[in-house]
């Protein structure tokens, strides 16, 4: 068994790890020569947890390989997954296909007997149908299926997410071609995880879907969040509290500063687009788009506010860069709202992050980047946790406090306990729970 893998990104370097280890042959493409030259040098270009000895051990084994040639890696492929990228389109926020559509091209110019040709990137219902005529009109000879087998891994959980899915979609009619996926995917029917076969165009849809109902849950509980603050209420409880009912369940029902990441917000905007087009309007997504995009400016005000509503002149700390933690992704990050616009009022941002410095320098200007979480707060009057990396959840309050100027903390994601916080002489301030002051302490 051969196969192409069309994207040597976080998905497609992923993806194609994780075949290899199934002892599938595969050889990653990208158009990105650096990107291959360093994957060539045994460097790893993004940071995933587990994903280096993952590729090195699956190229020591002589399973996996990269190249910038898609020719050869194509001839001769059972299958072909295409995992390029599919960003917003500039101006209207439909997926912008053209990366897939270059892809079906070079495939059907490459391919070799029959084929599968596989969606792995997130494309809009259609595309499937729209890839299967560019490869008829480049080989009307070729002998092809395509197939729609969506992605669901979460960035800093990729590799577990691959290998021990909640579920698999592969969406095709043809039998050829589903016999082909399921031997692919041999190694997780064995372990019976669910296979869900449908249409090229529910499998499509059913991912859109998926990230616009986890956008949709997180939009949710960070409004239960807000209502919690005026009324009184504690978002942990009554997160936890409805979560318990299996109808909801538990997980994506972290109040946050609003959903990042490279998925969910171009995601979200693709399917309205989808959805409005075809005279069937998601309102409840389309709502989901604009209260997350007001949260995430919002946040820099809330920082600004408990700074006693200006900071002209003043430090913050800033914690935390990557829209979540375990990944040096910084795409559509909720730090790239809240710092330029700490920056805009005049405060000073001393920033650190575990690994998105390098991708945040390229994207905010004017940070003064850190060595350390407590390098960041030497004079600081505010510290705002962004991003919950676990390096942060566990700060030597007293060596906190020594360095600051004030002992203000502004808790994004709630990683610490009010009680707690106050207990340690701290102003603390965090999203939907009861927060505690030196002055409400003291009745004020
Ligand atoms: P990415 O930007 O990290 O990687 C895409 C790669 O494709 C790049 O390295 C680019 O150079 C390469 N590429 C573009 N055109 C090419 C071509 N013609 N031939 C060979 N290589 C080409 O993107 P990503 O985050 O891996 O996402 C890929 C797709 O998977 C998107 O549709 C995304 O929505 C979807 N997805 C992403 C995630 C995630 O967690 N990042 C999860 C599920 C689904
Ligand atoms: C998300 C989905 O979880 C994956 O299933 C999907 O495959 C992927 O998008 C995709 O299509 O690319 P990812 O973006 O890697 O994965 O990360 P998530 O863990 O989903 O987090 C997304 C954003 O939501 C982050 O900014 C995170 O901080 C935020 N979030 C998540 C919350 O604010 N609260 C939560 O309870 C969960």
């Amino acid at each position: 068994m051969q196969i192409a893998m069309i994207g040597a990104g976080y998905v497609g370097l992923v993806s194609g790890a994780c075949f290899s280890e199934f002892g599938i042959d595969v050889k990653c493409v990208d158009t990105d020569a650096a990107k291959i030259q360093r994957l060539l040098k045994g460097e790893i270009p993004i940071f995933e947890p587990g994903l280096d000895e993952l590729i090195e051990r699956n190229v020591a084994e002589g399973r996996l390989s990269f190249s910038t040639g898609l020719k050869d890696a194509v001839s001769g492929a059972d299958a072909v997954f295409i995992a390029v990228g599919t960003p917003s389109r500039r101006g209207d926020g439909f997926a912008d296909l053209s990366y897939v559509h270059a892809a079906a091209r070079e495939i059907a110019e490459a391919m070799t007997g029959y084929t599968v040709v596989v969606t792995k990137s997130t494309v809009p219902v259609g595309t499937g149908a729209e890839i299967e005529r560019i490869i008829r009109d480049t080989r009307p000879d070729a002998d092809f299926d395509v197939v729609s087998n969506p992605e669901f891994l979460r960035e800093g959980a990729a590799i577990g997410d691959f290998m021990r899915p909640d579920r698999v979609v592969i969406g095709t009619e043809s039998e050829r071609a589903q016999k082909l996926m399921k031997r692919i995917y041999r190694p997780l029917y064995l372990i019976e995880t669910p296979i869900v076969h449908t249409s090229v165009e529910s499998a499509e849809l059913t991912k859109y879907a998926a990230n616009a109902f986890l956008a949709a849950k997180i939009t949710f509980i960070n409004e239960i969040a807000d209502l919690c603050e005026k009324v009184g209420g504690d978002v942990h409880d009554v997160a936890r509290g409805i979560g318990l009912d299996g109808r909801i369940g538990r997980k994506f029902l972290h109040a946050g500063p609003g959903y990042g990441g490279s998925c969910f917000p171009k995601d979200t905007v693709a399917l309205a687009r989808t959805a409005q087009q075809a005279g069937a309007p998601l309102r409840i997504v389309e709502s989901v788009i604009e209260i997350n995009d007001e949260r995430k400016k919002n946040m820099a005000r809330r920082v600004i506010a408990r700074c006693g509503g200006s900071v002209e002149g003043k430090t913050i700390a800033v914690l935390g860069l990557t829209f979540k933690p375990n990944t040096d992704d910084m795409r559509d990050a909720p730090s790239l709202d809240i710092v330029p616009a700490l920056q805009a009022a005049g405060a000073t941002v001393r920033a650190y992050d575990p690994q998105g410095m390098e991708e945040a320098n390229k994207l905010i200007n004017g940070i003064d980047y850190c060595e350390s979480a407590y390098e960041t707060m030497n004079g600081a009057d505010a510290l705002v946790i962004v991003t919950e990396w676990n390096a942060f959840r566990a700060l030597d309050f007293d060596r906190v406090k020594a360095a600051m100027k004030t002992p203000v903390m502004i808790d994004l994601r709630n990683i610490y306990d009010p009680a707690e916080m106050l207990a340690a002489g701290f102003d603390y301030v965090c999203i939907g729970r009861p927060n505690q002051t030196r002055e409400t302490q003291h009745g004020g």
